[in-house]
């Protein structure tokens, strides 16, 4: 039984992902670091501190505790800027009839964000209200592909992990969502997302059978 679709936000429901990847190249090329699309596939889904971590140490360079805090703030201010345009018409294709489909079954509704910014974000895309639950960054310690922020959306939908679905564009997300003990759905590549026991290429593609087929 399905009682419960946890989504991913950055590159689910809206092209974030591209921004993420616009503003961690900024920062990689500053720091005089090789930084690549393919690069970027390992870094999404990953948090702030660890995707700074991530590409420190694929350049080779130590960061102090200041220096990081200085770049991540540096990059968020960036990411800033390039979603403050952000509107109701930058959600993807397909998402208002499939939250309507999965609200007419009677399941709720849930995010898994790794990012600090997506209460911005959702607000931005006008969807805020459709969520039955938040779990984002700001309330986790543990990065995807830990669990954790899957664990924290099912437990406040009040859904037992075995009767969610989760829907991830992220490696990483894939992976957590199969450490919850969850049903993993994924967008994009299925040759990138092989764990995902459905791939779809994009989010307008996810039909409400396909995701009852998975019961
Ligand atoms: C994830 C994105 O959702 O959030 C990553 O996939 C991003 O690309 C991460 O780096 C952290 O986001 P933020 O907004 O907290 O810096
Ligand atoms: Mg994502």
């Amino acid at each position: 039984t399905i009682r419960a679709i946890i989504f991913d936000l950055d590159g689910v429901l809206t092209d974030t992902a591209w921004y993420h990847y616009r503003a961690w190249k900024a920062l990689a090329d500053e720091l005089a670091v090789p930084f690549t699309e393919q690069d970027n596939e390992q870094l999404k889904g990953v948090d702030r501190l660890n995707s700074l971590r991530w590409i420190a140490h694929k350049g080779g360079l130590v960061l102090s505790a200041a220096e990081e805090e200085r770049l991540m703030a540096q990059k968020n201010a960036h990411y800033l800027e390039l979603i403050q345009h952000m509107s109701p018409a930058d959600l993807y294709p397909g998402v208002q009839p499939l939250f309507a489909a999965i609200k007419a079954k009677g399941w709720k509704i849930g995010l898994a964000s790794a990012s600090k910014n997506a209460a911005f974000v959702l607000d931005r895309l006008g969807i805020a209200a459709d969520f039955d639950y938040v779990a984002d960054a700001n309330q986790v310690k543990n990065s995807k592909p830990d669990p954790e922020v899957f664990l924290l959306a099912a437990a406040g939908l009040g859904v037992v992990p075995a009767h969610c679905i989760g829907v991830e564009d992220a490696v990483a997300g894939i992976e957590a969502i199969c450490a919850a003990g969850m049903r993993p759905v994924g967008i994009g590549e299925p040759a990138l997302l092989a764990q995902a026991s459905l791939v779809v290429p994009q989010i307008a593609a996810l039909s409400i059978a396909q995701l009852q087929a998975l019961a």
